[in-house]
């Protein structure tokens, strides 16, 4: 696959900004949705694949280029996968330290000792006249009793990934774009785009 140009489908500022960093070693002109000024697409879907390609394709057919779209979102076990496709509208006006409090206060709540929990993502790329493709990743780790760490956004500060006692917060982005669930979903696409 030859690609020269992709826009990101996403108006997450700081999730564009990884998808960026991630694709720098590729030299393709990244743009975002936002940059372009091309609108919002609701998310109607009810899996990370389902929104991915709803935001994918809607977005290929509005600018006629190949677009990148990202879903992804954190299931916490104790509270059966959930906030998952939730993730952003969990958080009352998007304050994800509340949203975080809100998820801390529910697994207290639930009576169930399991702190066990993954990052999804969902990646998928519509280019014009093709076949939408998906790739996906997950990175698995425990919810922290209580947020910690500055760095990051959205539930960064209460997920500890596995074989870490910080979370990704507190472990910043050169860390987290190691192992995330963003990195490992778009490692699989430029192995594609590469071979
Ligand atoms: P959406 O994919 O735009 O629906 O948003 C997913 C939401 O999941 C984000 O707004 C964040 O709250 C959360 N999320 C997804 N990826 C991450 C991450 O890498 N760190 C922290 N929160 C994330």
């Amino acid at each position: 696959m030859k690609l020269t140009k992709l826009v990101v489908a996403s108006h997450n500022d700081d999730k564009v900004a990884e998808i960026k960093t991630l694709l720098a070693p590729l030299h393709i002109e990244v743009h975002s949705a936002k940059e372009l000024r091309l609108g919002d697409v609701e998310e109607t879907g009810k899996t990370f694949e389902e929104n991915a390609k709803i935001k994918a394709g809607t977005l290929s057919l509005m600018c006629g280029l190949p677009c990148l779209a990202d879903d992804s979102g954190l299931c916490i076990d104790a509270l059966d996968g959930r906030p998952g496709v939730y993730s952003a509208r969990y958080a009352p006006n998007r304050d994800f330290k509340e949203g975080a409090q809100m998820l801390l206060k529910e697994m207290d709540e639930s009576g169930k000792k399991s702190r066990k929990a993954h990052f999804s993502c969902c990646m998928a790329l519509a280019c014009p006249n093709e076949k939408i493709k998906v790739y996906e990743g997950r990175v698995d780790g425990q919810i922290a009793v209580a947020p910690r760490g500055e760095k990051g956004f959205g539930y960064d500060p209460i997920f500890i990934p596995d074989g870490y006692e910080q979370t990704f917060a507190e472990l910043g982005e050169d860390v987290k774009n190691q192992i995330s669930h963003r990195r490992r979903a778009l490692e699989k696409f430029i192995r594609e785009i590469k071979d």
